[in-house]
């Protein structure tokens, strides 16, 4: 007979503690800690609570070269964005937890997913413990699809299982994976205990059955799912949905794949009749791009194997506090904090009198070092308050000692600036000098800091 008792679980890192913590001794995040009341689960032999989860079965050892390739069985989900960043479609008998800001549009694309897959004749199980049949006929009505979808209202791990054994569908949404209880456990539903188990469970039934499966996923404060970490680890593919709730833009950027890429980006446009694919993103995200106005840089990214033209944005603003604020949106903190710091002190900008705020437009989210060159650009121009030229992409990593260094998809990049009718591009010198521009594009090699500050001043930054 399993024992009740109590742990204390890290929600951001899953340690246990023996007592109570105001900050977790392993991750070190403040006020995670919580109470736990769980009974020791002992795995019977094919337990589904097990928490030895995958599709490794047992099996007989062979030589890696004898296994017999297997064909993955991959379902389109009606939207070209979202295949890509799959990697070709919903992979049968796969988990996929999807993750993102409330609002931002989970459940719309999984009724999505759900309608496209039920009108080619699969049966789909959407399992809602948030929202009413009602909410979800009214949000089918309005996207003019999931109607064939079947709805079940239950949080129950057990009953929802027995459905699916009943019904058999070839898709299993579950809205969200927090609202989900294991009646063999104790603890609260959306703790960190009743989450992990919930989704091993629904994970070793997916690869059980053969059933596709996607959880939706709340995030915490900081951006990462709620809930264990392990929950990442558990599943085979992690999608994250952002986008700044203001624009109809959002991005769905795949951060674990095990059966196709990471990093891949899909872009939607979110609309009455829902998401649909955007094939040209760079336009829609520099539509709104202010010319001739201080501050403003547009950088080629590349998110994946995409490019995307994105504008930074920098406000230089006279500072009256003794520490000046760096805030940045869409960008690394850190990383701008050191950039500004640099800039300082290769090319003589007295930005220590003055207030930075750095961000990138639409609510795009740019982690690579080479966004340094034009964040850089964009702060010495709007500390200079003069533009810079308007048919300019900058990109290019900046290091501690002001030298400017190569990045990786140059040439994409280029490709990407070219088509959107960009005339010049600021780079590192290293790359200027060995890549052949595309039709059009004009290349500045720049070596270091001090170089893009002279570079911008002969084009009208002084
Ligand atoms: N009538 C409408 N026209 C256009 N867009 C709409 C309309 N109704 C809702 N939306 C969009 O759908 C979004 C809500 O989508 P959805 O409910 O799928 O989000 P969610 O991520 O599941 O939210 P939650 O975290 O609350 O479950 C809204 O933020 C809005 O952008
Ligand atoms: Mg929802």
């Amino acid at each position: 007979m399993a024992r009740p008792r109590t742990v204390f679980v890290c929600q951001q890192c899953s340690a246990q503690h023996a007592k109570w913590l105001g900050r977790c001794t392993e991750c070190g995040a403040w006020e995670s800690v919580v109470e736990e009341t769980q009974r020791a689960v002992v795995p019977a032999a094919g337990s589904r609570t097990s928490l030895a989860v995958g599709a490794a079965r047992g099996g007989a050892p062979q030589r890696l070269g004898d296994v017999a390739h297997e064909q993955r069985d991959r379902t389109g989900s009606g939207l070209i964005e979202l295949d890509r960043v799959l990697g070709g479609g919903l992979v049968r008998g796969s988990v996929t937890l999807l993750g993102g800001d409330p609002g931002i549009g989970k459940s719309t694309i999984a009724l999505q997913i759900g309608g496209t897959l039920a009108q080619a004749g699969a049966r789909v199980l959407y399992v809602s413990g948030e929202e009413s049949p009602e909410q979800l006929k009214l949000r089918a009505d309005r996207l003019g699809t999931g109607l064939e979808v079947t709805v079940l209202p239950e949080t129950c791990l057990e009953e929802i299982l027995a459905v699916a054994d009943r019904l058999e569908p070839q898709l299993i949404v579950v809205d969200s994976i927090q609202t989900v209880h294991s009646r063999e456990l104790t603890s609260a539903a959306g703790s960190v205990a009743q989450v992990r188990e919930c989704a091993a469970s629904l994970t070793t039934h997916a690869k059980a059955t053969g059933r596709s499966t996607l959880l939706i996923g709340h995030v915490t404060r900081e951006g990462s799912i709620a809930g264990p970490r392990v929950l990442e680890h558990v599943v085979d593919t992690v999608l994250y949905f952002e986008g700044d709730p203001g624009s109809g833009l959002r991005l769905l950027r795949g951060v674990k794949n095990r059966f196709g890429p990471t990093n891949e980006v899909g872009v939607f446009e979110m609309g009455e009749a829902g998401l649909s694919d955007v094939a040209n993103p760079s336009e829609i995200l520099l539509a709104e791009r202010p010319r001739g106005v201080p501050g403003s840089a547009v950088l080629p990214t590349v998110e994946g194997t995409r490019p995307l033209l994105v504008e930074v944005q920098a406000l230089a603003s006279r500072s009256v506090l003794a520490m000046p604020r760096r805030t940045t949106l869409g960008l690394d903190s850190n990383r701008t904090a050191v950039l500004s710091a640099i800039v300082d002190r290769r090319a003589g900008l007295r930005l220590f009198e003055h207030d930075l705020f750095v961000s990138v437009a639409g609510g795009v989210r740019v982690q690579e070092p080479a966004a340094d060159l034009a964040i850089l650009a964009a702060i010495v121009s709007s500390a200079r308050d003069v533009p810079v030229p308007p048919d300019a992409v900058f990109f290019g990593e900046v290091g501690l000692a002001g030298e400017v260094r190569a990045v990786r998809h140059a040439e994409t990049r280029l490709k990407e600036a070219a088509k959107l009718g960009f005339a010049r591009a600021f780079l590192p010198e290293i790359t200027a000098r060995r890549i052949e521009p595309p039709a059009g594009l004009r290349l500045v090699g720049i070596p270091a800091v001090g170089d893009l500050c002279a570079a911008l001043a002969d084009s009208g930054v002084s």
